[in-house]
């Protein structure tokens, strides 16, 4: 039986739309349910249009209590019955009771080449350190903030001019093939990172 996959976000979706893309014919795992923390998710609309269920529980009205709105992620999550849960540009920082209850089950993508560049505004800091590369991670999610078992990374080089959006252009496009390739072998078992370009 195919693994049923839930994906999180809070924007554009370009990831979701490419981790959808990726499970067919004899991938191991299918979409059940695209999920944002508000409406107005771009990537909500982008994966209707693709025929994959859709919701969405506002965090706004939870501000203060982190845990409620937690508690009503995870009941809406829980309907579609997910095996594996995908994050996608989710900007929720996850608390330590609700990754517990995905651990092992939950990954996320994050545009850096961590442990390098954890949080947010990760390609001007690259950048501003004078990196000559920088990259992009899928890692299993504990509770520290972008930390986890590491299942893979794509290298990208830095560029003589680069502004933090080319950069972060260039990043995405690794994003996009990065994220399928972790996802599928993640659904089938496999847990060994990928490596790309691949290592020698
Ligand atoms: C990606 O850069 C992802 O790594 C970051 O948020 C961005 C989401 O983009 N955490 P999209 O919504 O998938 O287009």
């Amino acid at each position: 039986m195919a693994k049923r996959v839930a994906i999180l976000l809070s924007g554009g979706g370009s990831n979701m739309v490419a981790l959808a893309r990726s499970m067919e014919g004899d991938h191991p795992a299918r979409p059940c349910l695209v999920m944002a923390n508000s409406a107005q998710a771009g990537g909500l609309k982008r994966a209707a249009d693709m025929g994959i269920e859709t919701d969405f529980v506002d965090h706004r009205p939870f501000e203060g209590d982190r845990a409620a709105f937690e508690d009503a992620l995870h009941a809406r999550l829980m309907r579609a019955a997910p095996d594996i849960v995908c994050l996608a540009g989710f900007m929720r920082v996850l608390t330590e009771g609700f990754v517990a209850r995905w651990q092992g089950r939950m990954i996320n993508i994050h545009p850096s080449l961590l442990p390098k560049y954890r949080g947010l505004n990760t390609h001007a800091r690259a950048l501003e350190a004078g990196d000559g590369e920088a990259g992009c991670t899928v890692h299993e999610v504990t509770p520290a903030l972008d930390d986890g078992p590491i299942l893979g990374q794509a290298r990208v080089p830095v560029l003589q001019g680069d502004t933090p959006q080319d950069l972060a252009a260039r990043v995405l496009a690794a994003e996009h093939a990065l994220y399928p390739a972790v996802l599928r072998r993640f659904a089938a078992g496999d847990r060994r990172p990928v490596w790309m370009p691949e290592a020698d």
